[in-house]
């Protein structure tokens, strides 16, 4: 009975999905000019090139843009920027093409315009949603006042695997955090409305399940099976999409052995049908091409499926304007086809406001006067301060007096082209603050020397394949022995070692995965010596994913992870050593004891022989070598103050359908600072129809705590929360007994029972 239904569903899904090859534009303007367009003038529409010269993203650049712009070949253009050199590209569409139809303007936006923030996956430790809605915004009045009106941001890919470098690009491993973090960037980047000339059309990828590639390297294999897909990976998608979200970029990778670029089940069944996304598809850089090596087809045969398959526009790949002519004339496509990309493309050109005015984003004051204010830059400094967490404070050694004698060590204390992260193509180092420059501002009392102490690392082939955009390890003149014993020499006659290492930004995101993510062998040794002196000790470490640095745990030292920070690293940096800022953040991706543990997540089953004691158990599910927890659990983030929860309590202890559960706990700083921290809230499922995660982040609330004071925080459950995907694919949740868990990380250990009842 239900498979009938499921069939009837799926029919009809068929029967729109032709109609709706045929539908009209429901923007009167849009549908006029659709009715006007030659066939090549629309497959002209769905091609997106980059001309190089400016933004390099990709391992191609296009060739001829000016004359293809003109010939009415070009849809948008990305990889520059700057209202004057934009303003003469649309000039070449607007006036040199017959139906004057004006080119979208993309770019990678992805932590800040030119006010970089820290990455995403550092800002996602803020679990601050306002913060990053508004870090958004600013990105947005950025990107528009120099003249990008689309943005291929957020990055929303659940990622379970730090080896993968593109982990720095998202909000880490939870769908839950994944979710509420991509509406938030959606907002920020749309605003209210997209004609504003402030707001700009966001595109959320990469669609889909691109950060599950196996075993971490980039472009990978993925291979997930439903259930995973719809409960932990899809998701922050789909919140995109029903946040509005204007575009989506198909991925790389292949999704159920079809490329993302050419699945229908996904880009039309799922998206379209299913989530009834409204928008357009774009490729992601060449992916339409990258089908051939997957093993689909030639040229002409990728893009017939890319087509077909639900795809809009393409990237780089100029497959879409090099053979769908073709293909319409031998039959293998209707021309209905190409215009439904087209006219999805027109209408967010309309949305835009591109139709009543092709330079409403190209005012030259703009640029002048929005750009890299120092009100923005104050913002990144907050944003920056609020994403670090401090892994463990060691005898309280932070934060430091002002007054202190600092020897500040290490190959990023003074770097600046390493601190804005990756993935910060309109950003520029030159404007970055450095961590001694920091120092130095914030804590000008302070005695501060400072000695590199080690290379990012000593592996020349490997300082090269990272430098590729710029030097970002510089290879010292001085021998490895000879930096280690400087940092030696003025740490001797300092009250404190603070040394900044980790990292080159380049170690991490695009084709950036690493087997091996220990700190470099230069650094450790540096830390080691640093160690042995037995001074206070504070790791300031600097990276785009989760480390491995279980012998550095062990040593009586502070950590404070700070990812890339952006353009105010050593500010930010300085605010929270010397305690301007008590530090907020908790970890949104969990840090393995290594690599063998990998993936790694909170949110894990309890399998059929679950070990719940510490050590090792023969014929349970557990390793040999070490225990099956991590290093640092998701959600985990130290303070300079203490957090107690007690009092959990619920307003019923039986819930039903519609009804709304409140959750209360007490939360006492019973420490000497006044401090934030993020109250989380996590669910467990007792017993469902499919083997249920043993808890899950379902909440959070970020609050403000006075020393001394108790503060009562409310959270809500609905019905909606208790659902999750079945065998069947139906989003329901089943009656029975569910398990609150509230504290300060996913270890939480206050926990309440309800029951939802029919
Ligand atoms: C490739 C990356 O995967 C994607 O994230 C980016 O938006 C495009 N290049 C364009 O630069």
């Amino acid at each position: 009975m239900r498979f009938a239904k499921f069939r009837l569903i799926t029919l009809l899904f068929c029967l729109f999905s032709t109609l709706s090859a045929q539908e009209k534009s429901t923007i009167p303007e849009v549908q006029a000019l659709l009715d006007q367009m030659t066939l090549d003038e629309k497959i002209g529409q769905l091609n997106l090139l980059t001309p190089g010269g400016g933004i390099l993203t990709g391992s191609v650049v296009s060739k001829d843009v000016e004359k293809k712009i003109k010939a009415g070949q070009v849809g948008g253009l990305f990889g520059i920027s700057g209202p004057d050199k934009l303003r003469l590209a649309q000039e070449l569409a607007v006036n040199h093409t017959r139906l004057k139809i004006p080119l979208l303007f993309g770019s990678d936006v992805i932590h800040g315009y030119k006010t970089t923030f820290p990455i995403p996956l550092g800002m996602s430790c803020s679990w601050d949603l306002g913060l990053i809605e508004k870090a958004a915004r600013v990105a947005a009045t950025e990107a528009t006042a120099d003249g990008i009106n689309w943005n291929f941001s957020p990055m929303v890919d659940i990622a379970r695997d730090p080896r993968w470098g593109r982990i720095a690009e998202g909000a880490g491993e939870d769908p839950y955090l994944g979710s509420v973090i991509a509406k938030a960037m959606v907002r920020g980047y749309q605003g209210a409305d997209l004609s504003e000339n402030n707001t700009m059309l966001s595109c959320v990828k990469h669609f889909a399940l691109y950060g599950a590639s196996q075993a971490g390297r980039d472009y990978h294999t993925v291979d997930m099976g439903r259930i995973a897909m719809f409960n932990q990976y899809l998701p922050p998608y789909k919140a995109a999409v029903d946040a509005g979200v204007g575009s989506v970029m198909s991925s790389f990778n292949d999704v159920d052995g079809i490329p993302a670029t050419g699945n229908k089940w996904l880009l039309t069944d799922l998206l379209r049908l299913r989530w009834g996304f409204e928008g357009f598809v774009v490729s992601d850089y060449t992916s339409l091409n990258e089908m051939i090596p997957h093993g689909l087809g030639n040229l002409q045969a990728v893009s017939i499926l890319a087509l077909k398959a639900g795809l809009d526009m393409d990237m780089v790949g100029e497959g879409f304007l090099t053979t769908l002519k073709k293909s319409v004339e031998e039959k293998k496509i209707s021309e209905g086809e190409i215009e439904q990309a087209c006219r999805r493309i027109l209408e967010a050109k309309y949305k835009l406001g591109l139709f009543d005015d092709p330079y409403r984003y190209l005012e030259e004051s703009r640029a002048k006067n929005e750009i890299l204010t120092s009100e923005n830059r104050e913002f990144a400094r907050t944003v920056a301060s609020r994403s670090f967490v401090l892994l463990k404070n060691y005898n309280d050694i932070l934060p430091l007096k002002k007054n202190s004698r600092i020897a500040l060590v290490g190959p990023l204390a003074d770097s600046r082209e390493n601190m804005l992260g990756t993935w910060a193509p309109t950003g520029d180092a030159k404007w970055a603050i450095t961590v001694l420059e920091g120092f130095k501002k914030v804590a000008p009392q302070a005695s501060i020397r400072h000695a590199k102490g080690a290379n990012i690392t000593d592996d020349s082939v490997l300082a090269k394949k990272v430098n590729v955009f710029g030097p970002r390890i510089v290879m010292d003149k001085r021998s490895p022995v000879k930096m280690v014993q400087e940092a030696l020499d003025i740490a001797k006659s300092s009250d404190v070692i603070v040394a900044v290492v980790g990292e080159a930004t380049e170690m991490s995101g695009e084709a950036a995965s690493l087997t091996d993510i220990s700190l470099p062998k230069s650094q450790k040794k540096l830390i080691r010596a640093l160690a042995s002196t037995g001074k206070p000790l504070v790791l300031v470490l600097m990276s785009g994913r989760p480390l491995t640095i279980p012998e550095e745990y062990e040593m009586p030292i502070a950590l404070l992870q700070v990812w890339h920070p952006g353009v105010e690293a050593g500010h930010a940096i300085a605010d929270v050593v010397f305690g301007n800022y008590n530090p907020s953040g908790k970890l949104t991706a969990t840090w393995p004891r290594n690599v063998g543990q990998i993936p790694i997540y909170h949110s894990v089953k309890n399998t059929g022989r679950p070990n719940p004691k510490e050590g090792y158990e023969k014929f349970k599910s557990n390793y040999l070598d070490v225990p099956n927890t991590p290093l640092f659990p998701f959600g985990y983030g130290l303070s300079y103050t203490n957090f107690e929860y007690s009092n959990l309590r619920l307003d019923k202890e039986q819930l039903k359908r519609g009804q709304t559960l409140q959750i209360k706990v007490t939360v006492k700083n019973t420490g000497n600072y006044d401090g934030e921290t993020v109250v989380q809230l996590y669910l467990g499922d007792v017993v469902r129809s499919i083997t249920p995660p043993k808890r899950q982040l379902k909440g959070f609330k970020k609050i403000m705590v006075k020393k001394g004071e108790e503060k009562e925080v409310t959270l809500t459950l609905t019905e909606n929360d208790l659902k999750f995907y079945n065998n069947k694919l139906e989003f329901v949740a089943e009656p029975g007994e569910f398990v609150v868990h509230v504290g300060g990380d996913s270890n939480a250990q206050l926990a309440r029972s309800f029951i939802l009842v029919e």
